[in-house]
């Protein structure tokens, strides 16, 4: 059977993706966005990391998850995942599922323990992603700890990071 709808790939983020990839996020999330506590976090970082995939339907880009390298109480090997945003016409066919498949098995490729972030337990928790317990992780401004969630690249991983998220410098 053909189809007219052109195959989604997948590869890691390039420089030249960065004004797609903003023009996405405004579609597809809220004003507020920036004021949330894990924009503070992403503000000290590069635009970009390794870790960070888009998916493309034929040229056009569709979805993207932003990977960014964090320590935490100084400690590095932690990721915090976002923003995932996806073409709103597009969502629920599994693309931001794949997106952060990809990325966390990139992060696991290049060493990395851990993945944090802060979203729906409802819809990362089928992802992998369990509630960091309360206390143990702190991010630079208010958080419902209800949202803070992390997946282990590595068993064990949860219980070596204690204390405060920075930007991995
Ligand atoms: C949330 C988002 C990334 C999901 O992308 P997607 O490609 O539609 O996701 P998938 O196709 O992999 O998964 C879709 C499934 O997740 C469910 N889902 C989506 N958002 C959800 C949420 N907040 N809570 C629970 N389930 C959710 C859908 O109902 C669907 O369920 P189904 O498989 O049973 O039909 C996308 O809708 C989006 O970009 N939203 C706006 C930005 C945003 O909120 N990003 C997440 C920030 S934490």
């Amino acid at each position: 059977m053909t189809s007219d709808v052109p195959a989604v790939s997948t590869r890691p983020t390039m420089p030249e993706d960065l004004p797609a990839i903003v023009a996405l996020q405004a579609r597809a999330f809220s004003p507020g966005r920036f004021a949330r506590t894990a924009y503070r976090i992403r503000e000290g970082a590069p635009d970009f990391s390794p870790y960070c995939r888009v998916a493309l339907m034929g040229d056009r880009l569709i979805a993207a998850v932003r990977m960014t390298p964090i320590t935490i109480a100084g400690r590095p090997g932690a990721l915090l995942l976002g923003p995932l945003a996806v073409e709103p016409e597009l969502a629920g066919r599994g693309y931001a599922r794949r997106l952060v498949a990809e990325a966390l098995d990139a992060g696991r490729a290049g060493g990395e323990s851990l993945v944090l972030l802060v979203g729906d337990m409802a819809y990362y928790g089928r992802l992998g992603f369990t509630p960091v317990p309360p206390g143990r992780i702190m991010l630079p401004g208010p958080v419902d700890p209800a949202r803070l969630l992390a997946a282990e690249l590595e068993t064990g991983a949860l219980e070596k990071f204690r204390g405060m998220v920075a930007a991995h410098s």
